[in-house]
């Protein structure tokens, strides 16, 4: 009995699945301690390490066997058997997508296995420890020191875990289960037109608090009064009911002090007519420090209005034209997922350099250092969730995935001044259940964040069936706050010439973004502006596409596809795509072509 007993307590305690923590604000600021560097890594294609051979996972077993790879098992003594050894094997780099760092895992798509060990000496008594993860790809199982902390799916936002029982001074190991096999039920779903870069792709960090401490906050210029910031601050720990929370913004000179509410909670309106508005010309921002008596973090943050008014998009109330680009997450140099704050200035500089000033983040979160330096560059953004093409609609833990993600990258970026869109979807085909499932995810986002614009890449056909006109045609542009469509008049869709016959009708009284058009050019490769391929060719149609949309007067910006050449399995020609799509503006070598001159003197007119 008493055995039993025993076993029933050592299920329970192996199998408690610490839960996923609410996000951290600002993990970018906080003071942690990084676990970036070399991690030892075990391919498990058949994720042997994760199941035995009756095919159930160790994790969920009452005494799990030692071959169980969470549990970083050494042989007690020479009769032991344990079939793998995580210290005698090679390192991957973190952050690191895999498939660019070992030439066998190139096209590896499949479950990866990550080891740190690290002593954690001088942690402060009483203080909570976290483990923070800014991304990993695709689904994410991790454990620390045996203990199984939970599972994350989604591959481009951040989640973090409470490690503070756990944590020792010596010898903590953390192990991490890193799947990127694309699933039918996925988000994104089996196909897409990237490449399926898996792993620890971004920082992994400790972060200590306070046992009381800042968890989250969203303070924002008053979406209809731009004479007050809004916001709201919630404490987590032990003693948040009643505590005082100040809120510092030196250059403004205010000092709010405030109380939390018995949650932990407090919202706050603070009046002030002398703010210096965050704009393009000038994007300022403002150290805004919240403290309590135990906790105190600092952000930059910039205070703006963005809004719609029929086809107009204001910034502090003023009509702008968004002169964007479309940017993928890759440092094609290097090589493989970018993730460093060098890897984002390279691609924020070319952009400025074409003459932007605003970025389409395609078609998944992009890295903090992106929106962070945005803020810092006077550059709009665009953020994506990957809901993109064929999603299985009608699957609730496909919506609920969506939402998570959705819901971690606001969470995340709220209080950017850069970010001004969310975007629902990628060009999704028009259907009841899709129309349900992006309109609940675009109720959930104004929920979560009233202040900022709702678009996605809407459909789009003939008017009335004449094929000269073409209109927006997707019932999902009732609910977004700006239309927006990917068109490839001139390249899926006829020669550059075309252009030249088509009109478009744009029904709604709302702004409209051209969130994509373009065409493949061989950098290098000279020619006829009519082979396909040439640099003449894409030239070409820049100069015809732009002539064409600049006669719709709805339209208030455009992010032609793409900044760089980028890596995608679907792109094959031999000698011209190897691997690659080559719409780029910019070659994988960092060579601009001549469609980058016509773009950017297009944008010089505007
Ligand atoms: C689509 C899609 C992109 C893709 C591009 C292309 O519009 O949104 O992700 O890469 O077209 O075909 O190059």
């Amino acid at each position: 009995m008493k055995k039993n007993l025993l076993l029933i307590a050592l299920f329970l305690s192996s199998s408690f699945c610490f839960t996923q923590n609410a996000l951290i604000q600002n993990a970018y600021n906080r003071t942690t301690t990084s676990l970036n560097g070399d991690w030892k890594y075990i391919i498990d294609p058949y994720e042997n390490g994760y199941y035995n051979y009756r095919y159930e996972p160790f994790d969920q077993q009452p005494n799990p066997w030692a071959s169980a790879f969470f549990l970083n098992s050494k042989p007690k003594d020479s009769t032991d058997l344990i079939e793998y050894d995580f210290d005698k094997m090679e390192s991957l780099k973190v952050p690191g997508d895999w498939n660019s760092q070992k030439p066998e895992l190139l096209y590896y798509e499949g479950t990866v296995w990550y080891k740190k060990s690290f002593d954690y000496a001088g942690a402060k008594k009483g203080n909570r420890q976290f483990v923070y993860f800014e991304a990993s790809n695709y689904k994410t199982e991790v454990y620390f020191n045996g203990r199984k902390l939970g599972t994350h799916v989604g591959g481009f936002t951040p989640f973090n875990y409470d490690i503070t029982t756990l944590i020792k001074e010596k010898d903590n190991f953390l192990v991490v289960k890193v799947d990127n096999k694309r699933l039918k039920e996925g988000i994104p779903t089996l196909n897409t037109d990237w490449w399926n870069y898996g792993g620890l792709t971004r920082d992994v960090k400790i972060i200590e608090t306070p046992l009381s401490f800042i968890e989250d906050y969203f303070i924002q210029l008053h979406p209809q009064n731009n004479k007050k910031i809004k916001g709201y601050v919630q404490l987590r720990g032990k003693y948040i009911s009643k505590q005082k929370v100040q809120i510092n913004i030196p250059k403004l000179g205010i000092k709010k002090q405030l109380e939390s509410d018995q949650k932990g909670k407090v919202e706050f309106e603070i009046k002030t007519n002398k703010i210096k508005y965050w704009s393009l010309e000038n994007p300022y921002l403002y150290d805004v420090t919240i403290e309590t008596t135990e906790d105190r973090i600092t952000d930059q943050i910039g205070f703006r209005t963005i809004e719609t008014k029929g086809t107009k998009i204001l910034l502090n109330g003023k009509s702008i034209y968004l002169k964007g680009i479309s940017i993928h997450e890759e440092n094609p140099i290097r090589g493989g997922r970018g993730h460093s704050e060098a890897d984002a200035q390279q691609l924020l500089d070319w952009a400025k350099e074409l003459g932007c000033n605003y970025v389409r983040l395609a078609h998944y979160p992009h890295n903090e250092h992106m929106v962070r330096l945005a803020d810092k560059m006077g550059i709009l953004v665009w953020e994506e969730n990957p809901v993109y093409w064929t999603i299985d609609w009608t699957n609730p833990a496909t919506y609920q995935n969506a939402e998570n993600q959705l819901s971690e990258l606001i969470s995340r970026d709220k209080n950017r001044a850069s970010v001004i869109i969310w975007s629902m979807a990628n060009e999704t085909p028009n259907s009841p259940p899709r129309n349900e499932f992006l309109s609940k995810l675009a109720r959930f986002a104004k929920a979560n964040d009233p202040t900022r614009l709702i678009s996605a890449a809407l459909e789009q056909k003939d008017y009335q069936g004449n094929p000269n006109v073409r209109t927006i045609d997707d019932p999902f542009a009732e609910v977004v706050d700006v239309l927006s469509f990917n068109q490839y008049i001139g390249w899926y869709d006829g020669l550059p010439e075309k252009c030249k016959t088509i009109t478009w009708k744009i029904q709604q009284n709302k702004p409209v973004l051209i969130s994509e058009f373009g065409a493949g050019a061989k950098q290098g490769l000279h020619g006829s502006k009519a082979a396909r391929w040439t640099e003449e060719y894409q030239a070409h149609l820049y100069e015809q596409t732009v002539q064409m949309l600049n006669k719709i007067e709805a339209v208030r910006g455009m992010s032609p596809w793409i900044l760089v050449d980028f890596r995608s399995p679907r792109r094959v020609l031999p000698e011209i795509q190897d691997g690659w799509n080559r719409k780029g503006l910019i070659s994988d070598e960092g060579v601009k072509k001549k469609a980058f001159f016509v773009l950017r003197g297009f944008y010089e007119g505007k």
